[in-house]
């Protein structure tokens, strides 16, 4: 749809952005903190570039004051953080580390003393060790009494001060990074315990919303979803149904769930005859209509092409260029289902992902399509290598450009009728990729590191810096 005219962003859109506690915070074992899967997994040989890891990270434990004074000068909306789990139960459960819970209670004081909204993110990758050497984490369905009763400290000692929550970061990403390419803890490459793990984190944030209705019942929460919309190739009809099968397996698989406690048919047959359906007992489906969001927390950062695939074409591997941290050009898909291709109108990153802001739109006119639900932008940006010039300035004008755009394509949409409730991009401060290490940057604020240099971890404010300030002053009006 084309409009002459442009409607507003809402009065009090949540301008913000994001970060999650493993990438920014480092002091991995201070103040009694346990450890995470994240903590272990990144120091095997190997598993990540030039084995950098988060004990250090951008040291925001120790520098949140300094961080939070720059989000007040860019005059930042909403922050979104998220919450280490090991940090206020090192063991995963039991016993609370008061210091944790006293960390996160200064930092939200400190962005409420300046005006700036905090957005919790429950879950974001950094499970407690402590939970997979005794169970299995995820596989087991132990997992949902213990990540509510982690949640429901959270409420009662943070829902007095914070109404927007989000449960689980990208659980299509943690879950098939974890459980099928085997990249992410706990490395394991198995379909049938993946979508088992999975369905045990659908319950896990159905349980956590049901305890956030009884305990703050003022605030908003949901998932974020990693969502790349399916393009098909051509207008082949094969090719069609190759991507509207890769939109169910992909994303419906997860939003559906989310949205309406129901599991997708065509893709819930397909398992069931390849013998790998999750086990849903009795109570589950319920439970998840229980745990319905308010909103659709949405991680976007590009679009995905399919075509047709013949029966003795590409094998199985889960799909990686979606938000996941390594490029692949290679395709990939299921037999006499779908697979990946090119598309050949998109520009790509120097990390192989596409580039595609009418993408976003598209992305947010299906979600409100198919559910009805509104959306928060939960992350979107722009990772490249930046570089610190000698005047101490980093003039990153090509991240200017893909938000701008991006934004363009936000405020289309809010147009077309979407309940947009606002925009994070990913991230305030440069952070670790967790594959990729420090090399890959997407803040406002350029961190002054390497993967094993810490230099002087000072910080810089870049070009997009000055650019986003006055987008949020403007309400979005002076792209
Ligand atoms: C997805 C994740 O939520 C975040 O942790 C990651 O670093 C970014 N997107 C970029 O890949």
């Amino acid at each position: 749809m084309f409009h002459e005219e442009l409607k507003p962003f809402p009065e009090h859109f949540l301008w913000g952005s994001a970060s999650a506690a493993y990438q920014v915070e480092g002091a991995w074992d201070s103040d009694g903190k346990g450890l995470s899967v994240w903590d272990i997994y990144a120091k095997l040989p190997g598993t990540t570039f030039k084995d950098s890891n988060g004990d250090v990270a951008a040291d925001h434990y120790n520098r949140y004051k300094e961080d939070v004074a720059l989000m007040a000068e860019m005059g930042l909306k909403a922050y979104r953080f998220s919450i280490a789990w090991a940090r206020i139960l090192p063991e995963g459960r039991g016993k609370v580390n008061e210091a944790g819970i006293r960390f996160y209670s200064d930092l939200i004081d400190e962005l409420l003393s300046k005006g700036i909204e905090p957005v919790i993110t429950l879950y974001h990758w950094d499970l407690p060790q402590a939970l997979l050497d005794e169970y299995g984490g995820f596989e087991s369905r132990r997992i949902a009494d213990d990540f509510d009763e982690y949640a429901r400290i959270c409420f009662r000692s943070f829902g007095d001060r914070v109404r927007y929550w989000v449960s689980l970061n990208e659980q299509n990403i943690f879950i098939g990074f974890g459980y099928m390419t085997g990249m992410h803890p706990p490395g394991v490459k198995d379909k049938k315990r993946m979508l088992q793990a999975n369905h045990n984190a659908f319950l896990a944030n159905a349980r956590a919303i049901r305890s956030f209705r009884e305990l703050v019942p003022n605030g908003k929460i949901g998932p974020s979803f990693a969502y790349s919309p399916a393009y098909p190739r051509t207008s082949k009809p094969e090719d069609i149904l190759a991507s509207e099968d890769a939109e169910e397996i992909l994303s419906h698989w997860w939003m559906d769930v989310y949205a309406w406690g129901t599991y997708p048919k065509a893709a819930m047959d397909l398992y069931r005859s390849q013998g790998i359906a999750p086990e849903v007992l009795p109570g589950d489906l319920e439970l998840f209509r229980e745990g319905k969001p308010d909103f659709m927390g949405l991680n976007y950062y590009q679009t995905t092409t399919y075509e047709a695939n013949p029966l003795d074409g590409v094998g199985e591997k889960l799909e990686m260029n979606t938000t996941g941290e390594k490029g692949t050009s290679k395709s990939t898909g299921i037999p006499g289902v779908y697979r990946t291709s090119a598309n050949d109108y998109l520009e790509r990153t120097n990390w192989d992902w596409t580039i595609d802001p009418e993408g976003l739109r598209v992305a947010l006119r299906r979600i409100t399509g198919r559910y009805n639900l509104p959306v928060l932008i939960t992350e979107n940006g722009l990772g490249e290598y930046d570089k610190l010039t000698g005047d101490d300035k980093v003039h990153d004008d090509y991240r200017i450009g893909y938000l701008k755009a991006h934004i363009l394509a936000c405020r289309e949409a809010v147009t077309d009728g979407v309940e947009l409730l606002g925009y994070c991009t990913w991230s305030f401060t440069d952070l670790l990729s967790w594959l990729n290490g420090y090399q890959k940057r997407y803040g406002f604020v350029y961190i002054n590191r390497e993967e094993t240099d810490l230099k002087d971890l000072r910080r810089v404010r870049k070009d997009s810096f000055h650019w986003y300030r006055r987008v949020i002053e403007s309400n979005g009006e002076e792209l």
